[in-house]
């Protein structure tokens, strides 16, 4: 579907950005792991996560979906079912990381994993090598690629330390260690998004937080309260902030958001460029592992900005978010420079050159580097046609570029966006 995007008047009103797409993900994996049963509200209604949904089913959850929540009955810790065929995790990259981390103790049960195109591009070997290390027995196309298959076998407890900070790679070990026999201690490089061990000690797990190391016991089962809620997603809100930050003359307030402080480092960096966002943001939790996550309005307000760096610390922590700050950086004035981001390479596109790519052909003036890119800002962007290649947030970048450009976006596949946030279309209609 091909979607024009004309230059926009001033966006206004209130709007509640989709649910979250990493704690629903979380959400209905704990659910099937628990033994009673999980009403998730505001579970969101999106391509991966309902990928996640089916992948819970084929393995013996049974998957309830009423109007106003979804309930999972899960299998318990121990029990998850082969299936029939493949699971088929779609575009979901998480999904394809986290949860290889319990089928890998499932012994003597066999999972086959496989995925669209997309996925079959992107590596798995960054779980396989430390699950293979706690006892998995794991066979990837060419060593590193979808399709692969997991032969689950007993896994005993290690010490890894991550190469890069990854939060599906630790989440991956953590479900690992809740059938592991003895400790599990993952060592992080820097902070990323923590929703899985907020989960984990909300299901009573005894996790241990010291700096930058997190220390994992195995458990006979999972007690997550009966009712879990899931937040706005502040990655799918971004988009809509950044609309608010560069159109001219916008006020918007975002409803509802998440904003966990392993979260909200786009939004820090756009405050450092000038934006006005105000709203309760988290701050560091330290070694405390809460058992929630925090909400708040975010009141933003259009006005000029200013080039910035983005150094490797706070990468993770804007990961998805790094294509809007190219964005921000075109608006703005002088350079944004992005550094420590080559994970951008490996994610539903490679978003270094998507982005480049795609906002030079936009009229902007952007440059690759092997870890980033260097934005020189133009105070704009002229128009023209973006192809989202199937990534959703490179739809959703084209879009906002389109209602902050001089001439309008056409944006080429922009039903990519059904994969995080549906709706995203309606929602800025709204606000027009
Ligand atoms: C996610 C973690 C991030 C992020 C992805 C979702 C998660 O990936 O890019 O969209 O839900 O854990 P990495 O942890 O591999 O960087």
């Amino acid at each position: 579907m091909n979607v024009r995007l004309d230059p926009s008047g001033p966006l206004k009103g209130s709007v509640v950005p989709p649910a979250d797409k990493s704690i629903s993900h979380r959400l209905a994996l704990l659910g099937a792991m628990s033994d009673i049963p999980v009403h998730l509200h505001n579970y969101l209604d999106a391509a991966d996560t309902n990928s996640t949904l089916r992948a819970v089913e084929a393995l013996g959850a049974l998957v309830e979906r009423r109007p106003d929540e979804i309930v999972i009955r899960g299998t318990g810790l121990r029990e998850a079912r082969q299936p029939e065929g493949v699971i088929d995790v779609g575009n979901a990259g998480t999904l394809m990381r986290l949860l290889p981390g319990w089928l890998a103790g499932q012994a003597g049960r066999v999972f086959t994993f496989d995925g669209d195109d997309s996925i079959r591009g992107r590596p798995v070997d960054r779980v396989a090598a430390p699950l293979r290390e706690m006892g998995a027995r794991i066979e990837a196309t060419d060593g590193r690629f979808p399709p692969f298959t997991i032969t689950g076998a007993r896994l005993h407890g290690i010490h890894y330390e991550l190469p890069v900070a990854s939060a599906q790679v630790k989440s991956c070990l953590m479900l690992a260690a809740l059938i592991a026999n003895g400790e599990t201690t993952i060592r992080e490089p820097e902070p990323s998004r923590d929703h899985t061990e907020r989960l984990l000690v909300a299901a009573g797990v005894p996790l241990v937080r010291d700096g930058d190391t997190l220390t994992v016991t195995n458990v006979d089962e999972l007690a997550l309260p009966g009712t879990m809620i899931v937040p706005a997603d502040p990655s799918s809100a971004a988009f809509l902030i950044a609309a608010g930050l560069l159109v001219r003359g916008s006020r918007l307030v975002i409803a509802d958001c998440g904003v966990n402080w392993t979260r909200t480092g786009f939004i820090r960096i756009a405050q450092r460029m000038g934006a006005i966002v105000l709203g309760d943001l988290e701050d560091p939790t330290g070694d405390a592992i809460p058992a929630s996550e925090p909400i708040s309005d975010l009141d933003v307000t259009a006005g000029p900005l200013l080039g910035t760096t983005v150094e490797p610390h706070e990468v993770p922590l804007a990961i998805d978010e790094l294509p809007l700050v190219a964005l921000l950086g075109c608006f703005a004035e002088g350079e944004t420079v992005v550094r420590g981001a080559q994970e951008l390479r490996v994610k539903e596109s490679d978003r270094i050159a998507a982005v480049v790519d795609g906002l030079n052909g936009l009229g902007g003036d952007l440059e690759a580097t092997a870890d980033g890119f260097v934005v020189r800002g133009t105070d704009g962007l002229r128009g023209g046609t973006i192809d989202s290649g199937g990534d959703h947030r490179m739809a959703m970048l084209g879009a906002v570029a389109g209602l902050a450009s001089a001439e309008g976006v056409e944006v080429r596949g922009m039903d990519a966006a059904a994969v995080s946030y549906p709706g995203f279309l309606d929602d800025i209609d709204a606000l027009r």
